[in-house]
């Protein structure tokens, strides 16, 4: 167990991660493909383990000795969460299975009192998860979808965002990291100017969390969601973040039990945020997985792995520069761990199946990002993605495999 120490060495991070022992095609697994999903390690697995052979019950409703653990395993892992961003109070944080619904909660809740015409402000660089909630919307109310551009080199266009405020816009709703090309938004600015506006932010902060220490109060926006999962946590489990006085206001979006202070077939009353948007049993093992995976982070620190995978990036990036033939899509700084890559005469999906051979798994596709591909003139990228368990010789391993699909298609 590496990630205790003070001062971590990445190198021996590899080792608190099982799947990352076993072979892939008969070679070491090398694993380039986290921003989709990270494996996990053995602390999340044991914590989840451990919780059911020794804690497990439904939450909330039992009032024997087991179920108050679970529930009382469940609301620590609320104020884990509250720490991990630095939210005001526990109530602000919700749990939902991901970043997807937490989106589409926002949309549906925040919507209520929406007419056709208004208007949401998304960007060219977001993944499907915050485009569609958005389309869903403009088909039945016939809201209007401004979209800021991004420039060649993936940044933001923050001169053009600040043309798109109308007396008509509701919400600005972006990515804090862009899944396909690493980019960071400058987040804090971009929520200013909204402000300034006097319109609410939600950040889809899926590719941030992993990577980068985040604090919603300093940036101070209104909505932030993240995945477990890509912050190796189960499956299952994710946040949403809200301003208590947007939680309060917002109707429920699911209905059902736990969520509830009374029901007859008359009326119903609700139970107080964030337990008015948490109906039915959810995911109680995935919290404490998600629990464990904020120990893991932090026992390693937030900015220890954003230098490590900055210093990482730099590295791959070089490496990569010397293959004539190779583009890297996305070159604005900052950015995360993250290169999409492209090949002159060679499809993104046969790099992928080359590498795949040689026991590397990288992501080849649109990445769930479309209208971004379209804007950098690609049909699909090939995408490495780094992790706290990426280490220099999976780069090394990375270049070799290119090298090796750059002589099978000569
Ligand atoms: C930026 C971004 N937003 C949203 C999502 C959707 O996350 P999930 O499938 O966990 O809901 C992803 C997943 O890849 C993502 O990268």
């Amino acid at each position: 167990m590496i990630a205790n120490s003070m001062q971590v060495n990445f190198s021996q991070l590899r080792a608190d991660f099982p799947l990352l022992q076993k072979t892939n095609r008969n070679k070491p697994v090398i694993f380039f493909d986290s921003a989709a999903s990270a494996q996990k390690p053995r602390q999340v697995l044991e914590a989840v383990n451990h919780f059911y052979q020794h804690d497990y019950a439904n939450i909330h409703r039992g009032i024997y000795e087991l179920s108050e653990r679970a529930s009382l395993l469940y609301e620590n892992t609320r104020e884990k969460v509250r720490q991990f961003i630095h939210a005001k109070e526990a109530g602000e944080i919700v749990f939902v299975r991901g970043t997807t619904e937490a989106i589409n909660l926002v949309a549906n809740c925040l919507s209520q009192d929406w007419q056709a015409g208004d208007e949401v402000i998304l960007s060219e660089m977001e993944h499907h998860a915050n485009i569609v909630p958005w389309y869903l919307l403009k088909t039945k109310l016939g809201i209007a979808l401004k979209i800021i551009p991004v420039r060649d080199d993936g940044s933001i266009d923050t001169d053009a965002y600040q043309t798109l405020f109308s007396a008509r816009t509701k919400l600005v709703a972006i990515s804090h990291v862009s899944n396909a090309l690493g980019t960071i938004n400058p987040v804090k600015e971009m929520t200013e100017i909204a402000h300034a506006h006097d319109v609410p932010v939600l950040f889809d902060g899926a590719q941030a969390v992993p990577h980068l220490a985040v604090d919603v109060q300093a940036i101070d926006c209104d909505f932030y969601a993240f995945s477990g999962h890509k912050m190796y946590a189960p499956t299952g489990i994710g946040v949403l973040y809200g301003k208590k006085a947007y939680l309060d206001l917002m109707p429920p979006y699911q209905g059902g039990g736990d969520m509830i202070e009374s029901v007859s077939f008359s009326k119903v009353t609700f139970a107080k945020a964030p337990h008015k948007f948490e109906a039915g049993t959810p995911d109680i093992a995935g919290a404490i997985g998600l629990s464990a995976a904020i120990d893991y982070l932090q026992a390693i620190g937030m900015d220890e792995i954003f230098a490590h995978e900055q210093q990482l990036l730099s590295y791959a990036e070089a490496a990569l520069l010397t293959i004539p033939t190779l583009k890297i899509i996305g070159t604005a700084k900052p950015k995360v761990g993250v290169i999409s890559f492209t090949m002159d005469g060679i499809h993104p999906h046969d790099i992928g199946t080359v590498l795949d051979h040689e026991g590397i798994a990288v992501r080849a596709g649109h990445h769930c990002a479309m209208p971004l591909m379209e804007r950098m003139g690609v049909a699909a990228t090939v995408r490495a993605s780094f992790a706290v368990y990426t280490d220099e010789q999976d780069v090394d391993a990375l270049i070799k495999g290119i090298q090796l699909a750059v002589r099978i298609f000569s």
